[in-house]
């Protein structure tokens, strides 16, 4: 299967490229919390596909010996190198044209640097819709989208459901025709109108590094007592909530997507090493949404990375209320009262 992706064709191989994109975050409603082999998910996940925050990539190639340098908002960043010479790595029998050039990469994110928001989706995603880009150019071929999602896993699971679609599954999943662990799959014309223009506000408890870094987080579920019942469980959840996405089920959407944040936390509070990465104010917020949601039957509810920043999803019809909520109340608990206003987004553009 993964040889589909081998480029079969030979390139005429141009003097130097140049081009520029930008994709989004994305959030994770089943998530992805464990993989095996070359960036292979232990269960298939599904996101919605975010807007605002965003990595921006110019990507500049030289013809001459493989080789790239990193900036980040026109600085030299050398510690970002190793992540892109494994991606490269990775990526190269799949476009072995890339050993023909150096690149000159200059990226920025439209979120701030240092607010806990993981990057290395939005980057990866930008980066392989660079390389695709240019790999159309040189061979005349349309852009391929698969193969897109394809080179952005190997950079990085997640960032594969940043590249195209409101909302985006990877992962074999029976009750899903054409999923593939390969690859994320559009799967926009699932949602009701319901959650058109569906707002996620981030808020930021924590703006601090990871504690935990994903490779290490995903090795938990090595050898970890509940990860098959976790998988398991996963493959329900997604057939449970595609159901209730396409009716439109917010109730439904509600029940499935909190228990999944809770479950990848619980999953990291039982393995060994074990962690908690919510903060107090992580669990305040989820206590104030739950009572806000039941004092008003505001359909909104909670998210959370591997981190404790909450992500509060919500239809945007209730954003003046929920504004209000986290103005009054909530803005207390973020890290200098700070929270990104977000929404569903279609995916990566060319600029
Ligand atoms: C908790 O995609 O960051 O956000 O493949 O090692 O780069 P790597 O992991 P990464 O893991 C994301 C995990 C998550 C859940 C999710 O997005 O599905």
């Amino acid at each position: 299967m993964e040889d589909n992706f081998k480029l079969g064709t030979e390139v005429d191989l141009k003097e130097s490229l140049t081009t520029k994109w930008q994709a989004p975050s994305n959030i994770a409603l089943v998530k992805y919390w464990g993989k095996h082999g070359v960036q292979l998910p232990a269960n298939p996940s599904i996101s919605f596909t975010l807007d605002a925050c965003r990595t921006i990539t110019s990507v500049h190639a030289r013809k001459g010996s493989h080789s790239f340098s990193i900036r980040y908002e026109g600085v030299e960043k050398p510690e970002f190198a190793p992540k892109i010479k494994a991606y490269f790595e990775r990526i190269s029998s799949y476009c072995p044209w890339i050993n023909n050039y150096y690149f000159e990469i200059d990226t920025q994110n439209t979120f701030p640097h240092s607010s806990g928001i993981a990057s290395s989706a939005s980057s990866m995603a930008a980066l392989s819709a660079c390389v695709m880009d240019f790999e159309s150019t040189l061979t005349g071929n349309a852009l391929d989208y698969h193969k897109m999602s394809f080179l952005a896993r190997l950079g990085s699971g997640s960032a594969c459901r940043s590249l195209q679609g409101e909302a985006v599954l990877w992962g074999e999943h029976n009750d899903t025709d054409g999923s593939s662990n390969l690859y994320g799959i559009d799967q926009s014309e699932l949602l009701h109108p319901v959650f058109q223009h569906f707002q996620d506000t981030i808020l930021l408890v924590d703006k601090g590094e990871k504690v935990v870094s994903s490779t290490v987080g995903h090795d938990l579920m090595n050898n970890h007592a509940y990860a098959r019942a976790r998988f398991e469980q996963a493959h329900e959840n997604l057939t449970t909530l595609k159901k209730a996405l396409k009716a439109g089920d917010l109730k439904t959407f509600i029940k499935i997507t909190e228990s999944e944040a809770l479950t990848l936390h619980a999953m990291m509070m039982t393995s060994h090493p074990y962690f908690i990465l919510m903060k107090p104010n992580t669990l305040s917020i989820i206590e104030e949404i739950w009572a806000f949601r039941k004092n008003t039957d505001v359909p909104v509810c909670f998210t959370l990375d591997a981190g404790a920043n909450v992500h509060m999803l919500y239809p945007s019809e209730h954003k003046m209320s929920v504004d209000q909520l986290i103005h009054n109340k909530l803005a207390k608990y973020c890290q200098n009262s700070h929270y990104i206003c977000d929404q569903i987004g279609t995916g990566a553009k060319k600029c």
